[in-house]
């Protein structure tokens, strides 16, 4: 008999981002400070519809359907794992986290659909599982699987939970142009990196949940990279500080920026201001775990 589930794939953001040193495995060891938002994709997973295969559709159709859509990884490592036979599994994601964003909407989905999986054929599946298995899919699946507020490090799988960020507003704006993720980091020299995210302080603004000391130490050492045609990420960063942002910074590879605000009056002018330049502007909160 076939069963469905609808969830949430919320976004993720980066309050900050530092890259440690390359690896031999062809990946870098980060230490990112990671944050949930309220911007989502709702993906929903139906199992036992005949058949054994993965079918992946969305109403964006620049999404793949096949086994390059994450979401269809993520179906297929929780089927190899737990050893559950597939019997016939649809999954139709309802896109609203823009791609090339650095929002991890493609990890956040295949997130989605882990847990969707767990909930609907082996709801004792313990989560910490299911985070290993997510680490399978992506450097991002595994936060994505977890939510909330927490360190990232290792390639992004190894995860410490930190306390919530404080209330605020977080407008976000992404450009029409994005950047390869692979290429980013291609371009990064570390011993080159001038100004690394201070974790330390950034841990003890949350502590204390004070807005404007989380806000001052946004920091994203992929933005010393950013190549002559990228240099509108800083005109976003100018403009959203001065429509009142306490701060900005780019998030993840990019291109989004996010400006954090602690007053939704001065951040909804502000979103009005950015809608008449920018197609992607998003007015949204923090989530909690
Ligand atoms: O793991 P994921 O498929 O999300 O990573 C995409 C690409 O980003 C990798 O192929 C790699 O080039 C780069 N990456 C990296 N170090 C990380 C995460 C990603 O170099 N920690």
């Amino acid at each position: 008999m076939a069963s469905t589930i609808t969830l949430h794939a919320p976004a993720k953001l980066n309050l900050t981002l530092d890259i440690l040193r390359r690896r031999e495995d062809g990946y870098h060891d980060l230490q990112m400070v990671m944050q949930s938002v309220s911007l989502c994709d709702r993906v929903t997973v139906r199992t036992g519809t005949g058949g054994e295969d993965i079918r992946v559709q969305s109403d964006c159709l620049d999404l793949p359907s096949g086994p390059s859509n994450i979401a269809w990884q993520a179906a297929q490592v929780f089927y190899t794992t737990t050893g559950i036979s597939n019997r016939g599994t649809e999954i139709f994601i309802e896109k609203q986290i823009p791609m090339q964003a650095g929002m991890a909407g493609g990890s956040a989905d295949g997130a989605a659909v882990l847990r969707a999986l767990q909930r609907l054929l082996r709801p004792d599946l313990p989560d910490a599982d299911l985070e290993s298995m997510a680490a399978h899919v992506g450097s991002d699946v595994p936060f994505c699987v977890r939510g909330g507020t927490a360190l990232a490090e290792g390639r992004g799988e190894v995860l410490t939970n930190l306390p919530p960020m404080p209330d605020c507003w977080i407008l976000l704006c992404k450009p029409d142009f994005g950047i390869s993720t692979p290429a980013l980091f291609g371009r990064v020299q570390l011993e080159k990196i001038s100004v690394h995210p201070n974790l330390e302080a950034m841990g003890e603004a949350l502590r204390k949940q004070q807005l404007p000391a989380v806000a001052a130490q946004l920091c994203n050492v992929f933005e010393e990279v950013l190549s002559e045609k990228e240099q509108e990420i800083f005109a976003i960063k100018e403009l959203l500080r001065r429509h009142g942002a306490l701060n900005a910074c780019m998030t993840g590879s990019g291109t989004t920026v996010l400006g954090l605000f602690a007053d939704v009056e001065i951040a909804r002018k502000a979103e009005i201001a950015l809608k008449s330049c920018y197609s992607h502007v998003f007015l949204v909160k923090p989530l909690n775990h």
